[in-house]
C-alpha cells in the first residue's frame, strides 16, 4: 500500500472507484449458511461459494517430502554450520533443505540463500533471514501450541512458494496528530483493504499486533458513568475485527456469540483460540521480525524503514485454518521444536520442559 499519493489523484482514483466499490461491497446471491451456535441463536456462517472456490484453490497443501530417517549422525556432525538445525539426522536436515527451496525459493533453488562455492557461509541476507525464520517456526510450534494446536506451522503456511508472504503490513505514513490543517482523520476515509474497504481506521496492527492496546469497546455496566472506552477505541476495535473476520474468511459468529459481543461465556470456543491467536502475532512481530530489521535490505523494508510484519491474514489467507488445516508439521519434524529445547530433553529427560510452554493463558474463561 503507498498511502504517498497526493490528494488530487487519490481523490480522482476514489470518484472512479467509488461507484464500482458500491456494486462490489454486496455480494451476488445465492449464498450457503452452516449454523454454527447453539440452535435457535442465529449463530450461522454465510458463505459466498463463489469466493470459497478461490479461497479452497489458495490453500491447497504442497507434496509431502519422500520420508527420511531420523537414526544416523547428526547434521552438526557432517556439516560446519548449523546452530539452527544441527540436532537433526542428516536425512532430515536434507529433506528440510529440499522443503524449504520449494516452499520459499523453487524457482532461484539453493543459491537463493547459498553461495554455490561454500554452503556453510553466512554472507546472503536470505540465508540469516531463513535461520531466524527457522526459529521462529520452531517458536511458534513449540510455544503456541494453544493456538496452532499440533497441526502446527511450516514455511510453506506463509510463503506458499514465494520469497515474499502474499500477506504482510507496514506502518503507514501520516497518522501523527495535528499533521496537516485536517488534522488527524486516524486513518479513516481512505477505503483500504486491510479493513474490507470499510471506513474505519486502516492500520488496526500498529495498536494491536505490534503494541499493546487493550481491545474493549463494552462497558461491563448498565450506565455509562464507568464506560472507559473512546470512539476511537472502538473504531479501531472493529477495524481488527474486520480484519479478522475477512482473513479468515468468516463473519463474527465464528467468535462471538452476538446476543453481547463482549461475553467469554456462551461464545465458541474459536474466540479464546483468536485470543492466543493475537498474542502469539504480537510476539512474533516484536521478538522474530522487528530484530529483523537490520539484515534486511532498504528495498525489503517499508516506507518508515521499518521491515515487514505479520498479520492473521498472513497464515489463515482467507480459511479458517491455513491451508484448511492441512498437518504438514508432521512431515518436517525439525520445524516441531527448537534446538535449545531439544537439547535440555535430550541432557534432562526428567526436567518438567513442558511446564513453561502455556503461560499465555487467557484471562477470562
Ligand atoms: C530459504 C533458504 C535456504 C534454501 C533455499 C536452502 N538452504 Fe541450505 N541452509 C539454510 C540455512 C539457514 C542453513 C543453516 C542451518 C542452521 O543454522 O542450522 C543451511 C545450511 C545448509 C547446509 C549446511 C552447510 C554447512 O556446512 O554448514 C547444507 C549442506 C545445505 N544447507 C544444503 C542446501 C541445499 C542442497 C539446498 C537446495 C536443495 C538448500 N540448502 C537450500 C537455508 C537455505
Ligand atoms: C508466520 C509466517 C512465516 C513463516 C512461518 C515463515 N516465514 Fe519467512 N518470512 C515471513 C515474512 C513476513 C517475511 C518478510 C518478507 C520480506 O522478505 O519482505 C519473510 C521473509 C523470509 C525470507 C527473506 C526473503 C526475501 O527475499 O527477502 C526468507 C529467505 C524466509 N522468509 C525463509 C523462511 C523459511 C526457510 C521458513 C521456514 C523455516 C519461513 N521463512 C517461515 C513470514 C514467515
Ligand atoms: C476470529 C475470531 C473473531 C472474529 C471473527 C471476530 N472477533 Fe471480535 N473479538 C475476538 C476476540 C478474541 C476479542 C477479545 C480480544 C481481547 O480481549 O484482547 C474480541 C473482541 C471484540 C469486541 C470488544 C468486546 C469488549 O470486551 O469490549 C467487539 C465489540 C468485537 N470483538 C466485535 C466483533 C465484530 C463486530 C466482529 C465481526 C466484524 C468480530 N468481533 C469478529 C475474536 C473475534
Ligand atoms: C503463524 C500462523 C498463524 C497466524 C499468524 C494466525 N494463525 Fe490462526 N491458526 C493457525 C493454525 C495452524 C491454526 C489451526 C490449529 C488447529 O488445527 O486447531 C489456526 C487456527 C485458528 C482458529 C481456530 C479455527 C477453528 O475452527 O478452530 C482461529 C479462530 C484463528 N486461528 C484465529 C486467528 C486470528 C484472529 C489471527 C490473527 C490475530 C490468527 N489466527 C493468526 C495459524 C496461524
Amino acid at each position: 500500500m503507498n498511502h504517498k499519493h497526493n490528494a488530487r489523484t487519490a481523490w480522482l482514483k476514489l470518484l472512479a472507484l467509488g461507484s464500482l466499490v458500491l456494486l462490489s461491497a454486496c455480494e451476488r446471491p445465492p449464498m450457503d449458511t452452516v449454523q454454527h451456535g447453539y440452535r435457535g441463536t442465529g449463530m450461522v456462517q454465510v458463505y459466498n461459494p463463489r469466493i470459497m472456490e478461490g479461497v479452497i484453490e489458495a490453500n491447497q497443501p504442497p507434496a509431502p517430502p519422500p520420508p527420511a530417517s531420523p537414526d544416523g549422525p547428526r547434521a552438526s556432525e557432517v556439516y560446519q554450520n548449523v546452530p539452527a538445525l544441527g540436532h537433526l539426522s542428516v536425512g532430515d536436515f536434507t529433506n528440510l533443505m529440499v522443503s524449504m527451496t520449494a516452499w520459499v525459493a523453487p524457482e532461484k533453488g539453493c543459491v537463493y540463500c547459498h553461495n554455490p562455492a561454500n554452503f556453510a557461509d553466512d554472507s546472503l541476507y536470505t540465508k540469516l533471514v531463513a535461520r531466524d525464520m527457522v526459529k521462529m517456526t520452531q517458536t511458534i510450534n513449540s510455544d503456541w501450541k494453544n493456538h496452532v494446536a499440533a497441526t502446527g506451522v511450516t514455511c510453506f503456511t506463509c510463503h506458499r512458494g514465494e520469497p515474499v508472504p502474499k500477506f504482510v503490513w507496514f506502518k503507514p505514513e501520516g497518522q501523527t496528530a495535528g499533521a496537516d490543517f485536517i488534522g488527524n482523520k486516524m486513518g479513516q476515509n481512505t477505503p483500504a483493504p486491510s479493513v474490507k474497504l470499510a471506513s474505519l481506521p486502516y492500520d488496526p496492527f500498529t495498536p494491536y499486533l505490534s503494541g499493546n492496546e487493550p481491545i474493549r469497546v463494552n462497558s461491563t455496566k448498565a450506565l455509562p458513568t464507568d464506560h472507559v472506552a473512546s470512539i476511537a477505541q472502538t473504531e479501531k476495535t472493529y477495524s481488527l475485527m474486520t480484519h479478522m473476520s475477512a482473513s479468515l474468511g468468516v463473519n463474527c459468529t465464528f467468535c462471538h456469540n452476538t446476543q453481547a459481543f463482549g461475553k467469554w461465556e456462551g461464545g465458541p470456543p474459536q474466540r479464546v483460540t483468536a485470543y492466543h491467536g493475537i498474542n502469539m502475532v504480537r510476539a512474533l512481530n516484536n521478538e522474530h521480525m522487528e530484530p529483523l530489521t537490520d539484515t534486511f535490505p532498504a528495498n525489503r523494508k517499508g516506507e518508515l524503514g521499518d521491515v515487514a510484519k505479520l498479520n492473521c491474514a498472513t497464515c489463515h489467507q482467507g480459511a479458517y485454518k491455513p491451508v484448511f488445516g492441512a498437518p504438514m508439521l508432521q512431515d518436517s519434524p525439525g520445524l516441531a521444536t527448537l534446538r535449545t529445547a531439544f537439547e535440555k530433553m535430550a541432557t534432562a529427560p526428567d526436567a518438567s520442559t513442558a511446564a513453561a510452554t502455556d503461560a499465555a493463558a487467557p484471562k477470562t474463561q
